[in-house]
């Protein structure tokens, strides 16, 4: 199958048995500051309830690595292929996305029952196969931990927006970092050139990483943090939710429809603009990175800066070229912030490309050059979703730990304002 590229060594029964458990207990370990009435609010239709993402990601191994190779297969339960299919059309029909919340059975508890029983499943499995099969096997496995790696930063994203919607204002976790003040923006100069972009090289990447090609970029400058709740606040002072020369068509459709004034998450009490966040409501921080906008949101605040978004391929040339691949110095879950934190201090060189904020792109979400998604049910993973989305890069600090890479194409509608987005500014630069 096309889906991924991995090395070797990655593909033993011991290594794919210690990834499946270590994989598998982060989502556990994630879900359980919350209760079973936690993980099944459902608080609008582009959220899923905490025991839904729980019971998918199960699904998903039972269905595409069980299902085809276990011996005298059966499902778990008669229904849960209906209840837990996501989108796959291959696979058949399927329950309402939005009325995920409607449903209390089954409950928490019994989600980690139906966990335990897959769980048990596929340790006999991979503990049986032959070296053929295994091979066979492997990709679809491999995808299996990527797969329930974007739910945990979903399950974080989607549980922000249930507790938000509470007026007890409940906490998740994670402590607010010291308030502060941004340091000045400073930029980096990137050559450009004819680059190679795209997946290359061992471990494993999603099939709209590929194929690696080529592009030609002309000079360019990257902003070297993210734009701060500070310098948002001045685009908000100026009018920047007023004025509406500085938005997209669409975008100013949206501040006018939902009368949009601040970023998702905040809310104004006596003047004071508050930020919610999964560790409490807090004061808006001038030096934190600003989150949970819009496309359109960001690409206004280009328009008033003077500068633009970067492009995808802008993005990821600059990561790839100057910074390498993340090192544990990036902010994703594991830091346990569950929140972006202020840049570190300036060095001359890009800082906060890799977590913090998913970084909104001036790119389409597309394929690339070549593109073929897989045969079969698998082949709806990315491909079919390649309309009407923007492209962001980088990670953010729900992303779990080695789940972010340069050639990582994330994307969302240009409204969404739930994910925890930011941006950079971009510029050409003189040739
Ligand atoms: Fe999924």
């Amino acid at each position: 199958m096309t889906t991924l590229s991995t090395a070797t060594d990655s593909r033993t029964v011991d290594a794919l048995l210690s990834r499946y458990d270590e994989v598998r207990s982060y989502t556990e370990q994630l879900a359980a500051p919350l209760s079973p009435e936690d993980q099944t609010v459902q608080s609008m239709p582009d959220v899923s309830p905490t025991k839904w993402h729980r019971a998918h990601v199960t699904w998903f191994f039972e269905t595409f690595v069980l299902a085809e190779q276990e011996r005298n297969f059966a499902p778990y339960q008669d229904k849960y292929w209906f209840l837990f299919n996501s989108y796959y059309e291959a696979i058949g029909p399927r329950y309402a996305r939005a009325e995920r919340g409607h449903i209390s059975r089954p409950g928490a508890h019994d989600v980690g029952t139906y966990r335990g029983n897959v769980d048990a499943r596929m340790r006999d499995l991979l503990d049986t196969l032959d070296p053929g099969a295994l091979e066979q096997l492997a990709s679809t496995i491999e995808l299996g931990f990527n797969h329930e790696q974007q739910h945990q930063e979903l399950l974080l994203m989607d549980i922000k927006h249930v507790l938000s919607a509470n007026p007890l204002q409940p906490t998740y976790a994670g402590t607010p970092a010291p308030t502060g003040e941004p340091d000045r923006l400073g930029w980096v100069d990137v050559e450009g050139g004819l680059v190679e972009v795209g997946h290359e090289g061992g471990g494993f990447c999603f099939d709209n990483e590929l194929p690696p090609h080529r592009v030609y970029l002309e000079p360019y400058r990257l902003g070297d943090r993210l734009i701060t709740n500070g310098e948002w606040l001045e685009f908000m002072a100026d009018g920047g939710y007023e004025r509406a020369g500085l938005w997209l068509s669409d975008g100013w459709g949206r501040v006018q429809r939902e009368a949009w004034q601040a970023p998702f998450y905040w809310q104004q009490l006596d003047g004071v603009w508050f930020e919610h966040t999964l560790h409490g409501t807090f004061p808006v921080n001038p030096a934190l990175p600003v989150t949970h906008l819009s496309h359109y949101e960001a690409d206004a605040f280009a328009s008033w800066a003077g500068k633009r978004l970067p492009t995808e391929q802008e993005w990821e040339h600059a990561a790839r070229t100057l910074l390498g691949e993340p090192d544990d110095s990036a902010n994703l879950a594991d830091s346990q912030t569950f929140h972006a934190r202020p840049a570190p201090p300036a060095t001359g060189g890009l800082r906060q490309m890799y977590g913090d904020c998913w970084e909104w792109t001036s790119s389409a979400y597309l394929a690339y050059p070549g593109f073929h998604p897989a045969e079969g049910a698998i082949g709806e993973y990315n491909g079919k979703f390649m309309s009407g989305q923007m492209v962001l890069r980088g990670g953010c600090a729900l992303t779990p730990p080695g789940h972010a890479r340069a050639s990582y194409r994330n994307f969302f509608p240009a409204g969404a304002r739930w994910p925890m987005t930011g941006l950079r500014l971009a510029e050409g630069a003189a040739k």
